[in-house]
């Protein structure tokens, strides 16, 4: 179990996220939704430790061990994972040594992380990760290392964002994927589709947790005063 009590944190004192407590578990599917600026990605840098990210207040526990103060590498190893809203630029190597960087993975594995995201293995293996692939070929490469990471926790920030909306359907069937591969999937979302597929939400506004519960419940809720709620997600001042 994965769990975030009363954190609280702040930046050029800006109070940016206001005492959060949240749990996650391995094997299900948890959606966080809000609107712009409300603090979604920054819980997500949180939660796996990003060196800008150390929190103000409150604690981080994985497994019944205290996380708070770990670095972003030793999380990794813990087995936590961020899937970033922008995927990362690396030049000079090719798909199938930046899936397999530093590790025996088999090619199989890697020809099935490719399918899974819909990157046809033999077009891809041996692309080089430039410029030359388009933002959304370079965030299925992200989203396929994820898969072959297997980590107990996957963060995903905005998965659809720069992919485009026939992928939708690949995103929910790798959700689905890694659930039942046991891992814990923590998507950050305003896509309807993708928070409804998730078995708990969380609600965020101004850096707190508005509201939280089954999907449906947060979606139709989100939707339906969220969109046109005025209220401005501005960070309170100390
Ligand atoms: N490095 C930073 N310095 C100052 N303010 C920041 C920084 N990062 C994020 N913020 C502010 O924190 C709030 C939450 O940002 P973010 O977590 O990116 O929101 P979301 O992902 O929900 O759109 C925003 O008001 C944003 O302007
Ligand atoms: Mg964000």
């Amino acid at each position: 179990m994965l769990v975030l009590e009363n954190i609280k944190y702040s930046k050029n004192s800006n109070n940016i996220i206001n005492g959060i407590s949240m749990k996650f578990e391995e094997g299900k599917i948890y959606g966080i939704v809000g609107n712009n600026g409300v603090g979604k990605s920054t819980i997500g840098y949180i939660i796996m430790g990003l060196s800008d990210y150390k929190v103000n207040d409150g604690r981080i526990i994985l497994d019944n061990e205290d996380i708070t103060q770990m670095p972003v590498n030793e999380r990794a190893k813990k087995g936590i994972a961020l899937l970033w809203q922008e995927p990362a630029r690396f030049e000079g190597i090719t798909v199938k040594n930046y899936l397999t960087l530093n590790k025996k993975i088999p090619v199989q594995d890697v020809e099935e992380a490719l399918s899974l995201v819909n990157l046809e293995p033999d077009k891809y293996l041996n692309r080089f990760v430039d410029k030359k692939l388009s933002g959304g070929e370079r965030k299925k490469v992200e989203l396929a290392s994820c898969i072959l990471l297997k980590p107990k926790y996957l963060i995903m920030d905005e998965p659809d964002s720069g992919i485009d909306i026939m992928s939708l359907d690949m995103i929910i069937k790798i959700v689905d994927y890694l659930k039942k591969r046991g891992t814990g999937v923590i998507v950050i979302t305003h896509r309807k589709e993708i928070a409804i597929q998730s078995e708990y939400s969380y609600l965020i506004c101004a850096g707190k947790v508005f509201l939280e519960g089954t999907s449906d419940k947060i979606v139709k809720y989100y939707e339906k005063t969220c969109d046109t709620c005025g209220h401005i997600n501005y960070a309170e001042e100390n």
